[in-house]
This record gives C-alpha cells, sequence and structure tokens, in this order.
C-alpha cells in the first residue's frame, strides 16, 4: 500500500515538471522581460516570482499536501497583502483574496478582465462551453442557461430531485457506505436530468461510463499520448458527442414531447429570444460542460456536507428538528412531495450548506486576465496578465472569520454573510448558473438522509484539497476511502 502511494505521488511530482517544462517557455519569457516591465510598473502589486521556471509551484504543493495547505496564502498574506503577485505551474499570476478587490475583478468583464482557462481545456469540455465564452456570445447562452436552472422551472422539479436522493438512499440500508462514491452517483442523476433527461434508460448508463472518463481527462495533465486519461478523455467525448447528437436529432423529429431540460431549451433556442440557431456542435458543448461544472462541485460539497455533519452531533441533532418538522406539515398535507416552498423552509440546512462552503468550497480560484492595463488602489495590474480570486482563501482569512478552520454555525449568530465576504458561487456575470440547483439537490438529500436513518461516521478522516477535493484516507486508492456506517432507526 506505501509502496503505491510513493509511486503515485512521485509520479503526479514528475508531471508537474513536464508540465512546467512545456509551459516554461512563457514564465522564462516574463523573467526576461521583467526588469523592463518592474520599470515600466512601478506599481505592480508585490510578491515573488520564485524560482526560474517552478516559480513557487512546489511550495504551494507542499503547503497543499501537508496539514496546513492555507499557510502558503496565509504566509504571503503577511508579507505583501491580500493582492500579490506569485507564479503557479509555469506562469506568472496576480492572487486576490481581498473582497474588494475580488468584486472589482469579478464584475469588471470587458473591456478589462476576460475569463480565461488552459486552452487544453476547452479540448476537454468543448470551445463552446459558458465558462469559455466571452462577450455577447457568453450573455446569450447564459441567459438560455439561466432560464433552465430559475426558482421558476427548479419548482417543477423538487419532486424528481426527491425522488432520485430516494433511490440511492434505499440502498444504504442497514450497511457502511462510502459517501464519496453515493454522492457522485446522485449528483450524477440529478445534472443529467436537469440537462439531458433521458430517465432511467440503458442510454443514461452508458452516458455515465462514458462522462466519468471525460471527467477524469478534464482533471489530468494534457498529455494527448496513448494511455493517458486526457487522450482516453477525448476518446470518450467523441462518443458523448454522438450520443448527443443523436438525441437531439430524436428530439426534432418528435416534438411534441416535453423533457423540461437544458437541452429542450437549447434546441428551442432560436423561437425564446429570436437569435440564430445555435449548431449541434455548441448544444453538445453546452450539454457536457455544464453536467462538468454542475457534477464533481456538487458531490464534493455533499461528501463534505455529511463529513461536517457527521462530525458535529449537535448539528444532526438540529437538523432532525428542522426536517422532522417539515415532515409533519407534509403528513397533514397528504404526504405530497417535497416542493420549492419547502426547500424555502430549510434554513439551518442552508447555513449548514454555507459553513461548508466556506471552509471547503470545490473550487479553489477564478481565472480571469486582464485585457488592458488596469488599475485599482494605486496599484497597476499589467495587460495580459493572470489575475485570480482566490475563493477559498478569502473564506479563511482570519480577519474575517476568526478560527477559520473550525466548523462553526454559531460565526453566523447575527452576522449574515455579506456578498464580498462570502461568495461560493462566484460573483458578477459569471456567477454560477446551477445555484439553486446545487443548494436544492443538497438539502432534498439531507432532508431524506435524516428523516429515513440515524446514522454516524465509522471511521475518523479529514478533508483533503489536493490534487482535487476528496476525503485525506485513501486518497490514492478508491478501495481505502473513508466508509461510514449506517443503521435503520
Ligand atoms: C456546490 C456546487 C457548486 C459550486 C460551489 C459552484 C461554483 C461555481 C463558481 C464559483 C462559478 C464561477 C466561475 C467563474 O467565475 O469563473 C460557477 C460557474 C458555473 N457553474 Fe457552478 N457551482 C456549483 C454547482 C453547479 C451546478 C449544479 C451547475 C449546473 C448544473 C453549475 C453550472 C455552472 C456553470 C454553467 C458556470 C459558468 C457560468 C458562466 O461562465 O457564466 N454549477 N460555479
Ligand atoms: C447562505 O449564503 C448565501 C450567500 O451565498 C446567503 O444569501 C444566504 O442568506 C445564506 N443562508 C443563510 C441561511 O444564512
Amino acid at each position: 500500500m506505501w509502496k503505491w502511494c510513493s509511486l503515485i505521488e512521485g509520479g503526479v511530482v514528475i508531471c508537474f515538471i513536464v508540465l512546467l517544462l512545456s509551459y516554461g517557455a512563457g514564465g522564462l519569457k516574463w523573467l526576461r522581460l521583467s526588469p523592463a516591465l518592474r520599470k515600466r510598473y512601478t506599481k505592480l502589486p508585490k510578491g515573488s516570482l520564485g524560482w526560474p521556471l517552478v516559480g513557487e509551484t512546489l511550495a504551494l504543493q507542499h503547503c497543499l499536501m501537508s496539514t496546513t495547505p492555507h499557510s502558503f496564502v496565509n504566509e504571503r498574506r503577511r508579507r505583501y497583502g491580500n493582492f500579490f503577485l506569485t507564479h503557479l505551474f509555469g506562469s506568472p499570476l496576480l492572487a486576490s483574496t481581498d473582497p474588494d478587490m475580488n468584486r472589482f475583478i469579478l464584475n469588471k468583464e470587458e473591456p478589462l478582465f476576460t475569463s480565461s482557462l488552459p486552452k487544453t481545456l476547452s479540448m476537454v469540455v468543448g470551445q463552446n462551453a459558458l465558462l469559455m465564452l466571452t462577450g455577447d456570445r457568453h450573455k446569450r447562452i447564459r441567459r438560455l442557461t439561466t432560464s433552465v436552472f430559475s426558482p421558476e422551472v427548479l419548482r417543477h422539479h423538487s419532486g424528481r430531485i426527491q425522488q432520485l436522493a430516494i433511490s440511492v438512499l434505499k440502498t444504504w440500508k442497514g450497511r457502511k457506505v462510502i459517501v464519496a462514491d453515493e454522492a457522485r452517483q446522485y449528483t450524477f442523476n440529478v445534472a443529467l436530468s436537469s440537462i439531458m433527461n433521458v430517465g432511467h434508460t440503458e442510454k443514461a448508463e452508458l452516458f455515465r461510463v462514458k462522462f466519468s472518463a471525460l471527467r477524469s481527462g478534464a482533471r489530468a495533465l494534457p498529455i494527448d499520448l496513448p494511455g493517458t486519461a486526457f487522450r482516453t478523455a477525448l476518446q470518450a467525448r467523441k462518443y458523448l458527442a454522438q450520443m448527443i447528437e443523436e438525441e437531439i436529432e430524436e428530439r426534432k423529429r418528435s416534438k411534441d414531447i416535453r423533457y423540461d431540460d437544458l437541452l429542450e431549451k437549447l434546441i428551442q433556442a432560436p423561437e425564446a429570444d429570436g437569435g440564430e440557431t445555435l449548431q449541434n456542435e455548441e448544444i453538445i458543448d453546452l450539454v457536457l460542460s455544464s453536467m462538468l461544472a454542475g457534477f464533481d462541485t456538487s458531490a464534493n460539497t455533499l461528501l463534505f456536507l455529511i463529513y461536517y455533519i457527521g462530525q458535529h452531533p449537535n448539528v444532526l441533532h438540529d437538523l432532525k428538528i428542522e426536517h422532522q418538522e417539515i415532515l409533519r406539515e407534509k403528513a397533514a398535507d397528504d404526504h405530497q412531495p417535497l416542493s420549492y416552498a419547502d426547500y424555502k423552509k430549510m434554513k439551518l440546512t442552508q447555513l449548514t450548506i454555507n459553513e461548508t462552503l466556506r471552509i471547503a468550497n470545490p473550487i479553489l480560484s477564478l481565472h480571469r486576465r486582464t485585457l488592458q492595463d488596469v488599475e485599482y488602489n494605486g496599484r497597476i495590474i499589467p495587460a495580459n496578465c493572470a489575475v485570480q480570486v482566490w475563493l477559498r482563501s478569502l473564506h479563511t482569512d482570519p480577519t474575517l472569520y476568526p478560527d477559520p478552520y473550525s466548523f462553526d454555525l454559531d460565526r453566523w449568530q447575527g452576522k449574515p454573510p455579506t456578498s464580498n465576504n462570502f461568495i461560493p458561487f462566484g460573483m458578477g456575470p459569471r456567477r454560477c448558473v446551477g445555484m439553486e440547483l446545487a443548494r436544492m439537490e443538497l438539502c432534498f438529500f439531507l432532508h431524506c438522509l435524516v428523516t429515513m436513518y440515524s446514522w454516524e461516521l465509522a471511521e475518523e478522516d479529514s478533508p483533503r484539497f489536493f490534487p482535487d477535493p476528496g476525503m485525506r484516507k485513501g486518497s490514492w486508492n478508491r478501495r481505502e476511502r473513508k466508509v461510514r456506517e449506517l443503521t435503520r432507526t
């Protein structure tokens, strides 16, 4: 087991070096330019570019893998302030953990900032993904997408989502389960049903298998060689694209059937807003990228949510009271399925979700690039510079959140979150379109979990954030992952 771990860890380090070498040229150029740049930009934010080529990547990696993952940021915050220069993964960048600066960056898209993700990522998620689009195109597609995940539409989906939660939870009766796997199963089902509602068919199962390959590739290093996760993902993508295309054609043939999902909205797009028809390729990209954006994020949040509740029996106790009250009202109402109105009543549950997202937001940072020199608060950010908003560092800033790593619902007492200090779903023109869906699916799962079972954590464990969020034990080996005990009340 140990050998296995260190082998993979060694592999990760080697991969990083490969990555750095392949991106290194850009970093070198920056370093060469750096004296000139510094003369021109005497008001550049403070910070360090670290070592040639690797910059400060190894320091960051070391911190993230240690038991104090936030020390990298804390140290720089102390030395340079909340907006600092660093050099990571082969490129220099400015990192912001400052509430006002974040607001400035995220609210100002063009002409100052634009969204900026690695080009290789677009090979997996597609060039037409919402996260990749900019300008007017982004606005139009975003409008269409938002309408699918709006409260008005979610109202119709509440029963469907509850059913999906129950069908996963039914299998938990009297056994230990690996919550990470179960959470993924559930959030995949929810995402598929709201994005491409194909029911519990063979098609859905095939989609799940192929999609899981795509998802691994999106997180892997972009090395297109036989056998790599990246290559497998590109192949899976072709297959998925074909499946979606068939579905589109089938739906165009049978116009009268209603599906209530994103795919339907995208096919009907021109009628809906008088614009041009979306090409099949665009629709495919949007379907796959929405699945990617909404699936792991929600699964990890659900995993951490259950973990933190399991760690705090008093919270579990109070949540039970909240949900049993809702259940009592339902009993009086002929046991109707959960509704949007019920979701709105789940105040303590929402607070628990907020505190979980504060400590363990599945998204580490938001990525932008400057389109021109930008001046802010007496500092100048040069044009074409990577700028990142570090969400988790903002949410664990001890001056905003005392004792930041302790899970404590009381910290919100009389201090509801302000829009600057707490932005787990981002803000501005790119704020998460799936926020309500994500919150609702988490609330409904918890409702079913605490009303169907009494349960506890089966093993000691703690969250890990690198290379991707999950539980620390068995980080590298699926079979060793955390197991939890469940017994029927
Ligand atoms: C707990 C779960 C989730 C979290 C924490 C989360 C967080 C975020 C954040 C921070 C952004 C902003 C990205 C940026 O500014 O660069 C974002 C964007 C986005 N999210 Fe989520 N998300 C979650 C769930 C979902 C779900 C369930 C869906 C859809 C099914 C979804 C779809 C999207 C899309 C399409 C965007 C891109 C929006 C745009 O570029 O205009 N997310 N999400
Ligand atoms: C949870 O956070 C959101 C901000 O993302 C806020 O609007 C909401 O009021 C918070 N919920 C509770 C119950 O505090």
